[in-house]
C-alpha cells in the first residue's frame, strides 16, 4: 500500500514540477522579458509550487518514517545527506520560489531547481553525469511543452485573435526544436539505461514502448494544431474551438504518460535481467574463503523511498574470531549495519557500528533482527534482480556477496529455508 501511495505522490510530483517549471519557461520564452501573458498562469504557477512543496515533505516523511521516525539521528542523516535529500531539497525550495513568486524572473531559477532534482534521483543517477544531464534536458523539454500547452489553453479565452495567432505561431515554431531535444534526450536516456538493447517483452522496456506511442500520438496532434488550425486562427471561429479541445487532449495525455512513468520508476528497473545473467555465475554460495555467505537475499524495496534492507547468513570458518565492519555496494548511496528490536508495541531500528563473529560461528541476518539497511537507492530493488554488496571484515578483508530480490510477499517464507 505504501508503495502505491508513493508511487501516486510522485505522478503528482510530476505534475507540479513539469507543469509549475514549464510554465514559467515557456513564458520565459514566448514572451517579451517583464511581460507576463495576463492570463491564468500565474495562479496555476503558485498552485504547482504549493502541490511541489507538499510533495516534498509527505515524500521526505515517508522515508525518516520508514528508516526509523524522526526521534533517530541515523535516518535524520541519511535523509539529509543522500542524493534523495538534495532533490527533495531543490523540490521544495523551487515550490516555495513558484509558490511565493509566481511571476517573478526568480521563478525561472525556482523552476530549473526543481527540474534538476530529476537529475540526482532513480535510475538516471545510476549512470553517473551523461544519464543525469540527459534526464534533465528530456525532463526540460518536456515541461516546456506541456507548460506552454497550458499558455495557450488559458491564452485561448484571454488573448484577442491577432495576438493570439502570433502567440500560437511561436509556440509551434519553438516546440519544433524543443521536442526534438525530447526525443534525442529520451533516446539517449533509455539507451543509456538499457545499455544500448531493447527488448519488448522487458515490462520496462515494453513501458517505454507504451511512452513513445503515446509520444507520437501528441506529435499528431501537434501537427494537426500547427499545419491545419494555426493557418485558420483568426479567420472562423471554428479552429480556436478545436484547438482547445486538442490541447485539453494533449493535456490528458501528458497526465497518461506521468503515470506510466511514475510506475515505470517506482515497480520497474531498467536493470532487471541485464544484471541477472553476468551475476548469475557468482550469486552461488561461496564456499571457499575463510567466510561463507549464504542465504542472502532482499524484499523487493517499496519504491519511491529510496531504501531497501537485505538479510544474510555469514560462517566464520576461521579459528578466529571476526568483526563486520563495513558495508557498501554499487546500488546506494550507503548501506549501514541495522537491528529492528521491540520493546512493547513498538518496533525500533538503531544503527549497529560492527557484528561480532565468533571462531567457527554464525551470524544471520534476518527480518525482525540485523539487516543490512540500504539508503538512497540509486534503482528500486525489483523481484529476480540482483544486488552486489562488498563486506569489509577486520581479519578476513573483503567479500563480496551478491543479494537475489524476491517479491515482497514471497519474501519471508524463503528465507526460512
Ligand atoms: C511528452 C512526453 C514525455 C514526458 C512528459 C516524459 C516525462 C518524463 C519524466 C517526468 C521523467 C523523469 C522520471 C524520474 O526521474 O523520476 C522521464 C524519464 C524518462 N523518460 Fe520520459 N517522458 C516523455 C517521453 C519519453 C519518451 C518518448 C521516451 C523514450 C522512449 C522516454 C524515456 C524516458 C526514460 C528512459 C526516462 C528515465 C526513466 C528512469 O529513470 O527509469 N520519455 N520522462
Amino acid at each position: 500500500m505504501l508503495d502505491i501511495i508513493a508511487a501516486i505522490i510522485k505522478g503528482l510530483g510530476y505534475l507540479a514540477a513539469l507543469g509549475g517549471a514549464g510554465i514559467v519557461l515557456a513564458r520565459a520564452t514566448l514572451f517579451p522579458i517583464g511581460q507576463l501573458p495576463g492570463i491564468g498562469s500565474v495562479p496555476a504557477v503558485r498552485a504547482a509550487g504549493a502541490l511541489a512543496m507538499l510533495c516534498a515533505v509527505v515524500t521526505g516523511g515517508l522515508f525518516i518514517a520508514r528508516l526509523g521516525g524522526p526521534s533517530d539521528p541515523a535516518a535524520i542523516d541519511a535523509v539529509l545527506w543522500s542524493p534523495l535529500g538534495a532533490a527533495l531539497a531543490l523540490q521544495l525550495g523551487g515550490g516555495i520560489v513558484l509558490a511565493l513568486m509566481p511571476g517573478g524572473r526568480l521563478a525561472v531559477i525556482g523552476g530549473i531547481g526543481l527540474l534538476l532534482s530529476f537529475g540526482l534521483v532513480g535510475h538516471a543517477a545510476t549512470r553517473g553525469l551523461s544519464t543525469s544531464a540527459s534526464v534533465f534536458a528530456h525532463v526540460s523539454a518536456a515541461a516546456w511543452w506541456l507548460g506552454g500547452l497550458a499558455v495557450l489553453f488559458a491564452g485561448a479565452r484571454a488573448h484577442p485573435a491577432p495576438g493570439y495567432t502570433a502567440l500560437v505561431d511561436r509556440f509551434s515554431r519553438q516546440a519544433m526544436w524543443i521536442v526534438g531535444v525530447l526525443v534525442l534526450a529520451a533516446v539517449t536516456t533509455a539507451a543509456l539505461l538499457l545499455e544500448w538493447t531493447f527488448d519488448p517483452a522487458r515490462i520496462y522496456d515494453a513501458g517505454l514502448a507504451a511512452k513513445a506511442g503515446l509520444t507520437a500520438v501528441l506529435l499528431g496532434l501537434a501537427c494537426l494544431n500547427r499545419f491545419v488550425l494555426l493557418p485558420r486562427l483568426g479567420k472562423a471561429e471554428w479552429p480556436r474551438r478545436w484547438l482547445v479541445r486538442a490541447i485539453m487532449v494533449e493535456i490528458a495525455i501528458f497526465l497518461g504518460i506521468f503515470a506510466t512513468t511514475a510506475w515505470l520508476t517506482s515497480f520497474q528497473s531498467p536493470h532487471a535481467g541485464a544484471h541477472q545473467g553476468a551475476h548469475e555465475g557468482r550469486a552461488a554460495p561461496r564456499g571457499t574463503g575463510p567466510i561463507r555467505i549464504t542465504d542472502a537475499w532482499a524484499p523487493a524495496s517499496i519504491s519511491g523511498l529510496g531504501t531497501g534492507a537485505g538479510y544474510l547468513t555469514i560462517s566464520n570458518a576461521q579459528n578466529a574470531p571476526d568483526r563486520l565492519v563495513g558495508v557498501a555496494s554499487p546500488w546506494a548511496e550507503s548501506v549501514t549495519l541495522h537491528r529492528s528490536q521491540t520493546v512493547g508495541a513498538m518496533t525500533r531500528m538503531r544503527a549497529v557500528a560492527a557484528l561480532d563473529l565468533p571462531a567457527g560461528g554464525q551470524f544471520v541476518l534476518a527480518p525482525g533482527g540485523y539487516h543490512l539497511m540500504f539508503t538512497g537507492l540509486y534503482a528500486p530493488f525489483v523481484a529476480g534482480d540482483t544486488v552486489p554488496v562488498i563486506l569489509t571484515f577486520e581479519r578476513a578483508g573483503r567479500i563480496e556477496a551478491i543479494l537475489t530480490i524476491r517479491p515482497f510477499g514471497a519474501a519471508a517464507a524463503g528465507h526460512r529455508h
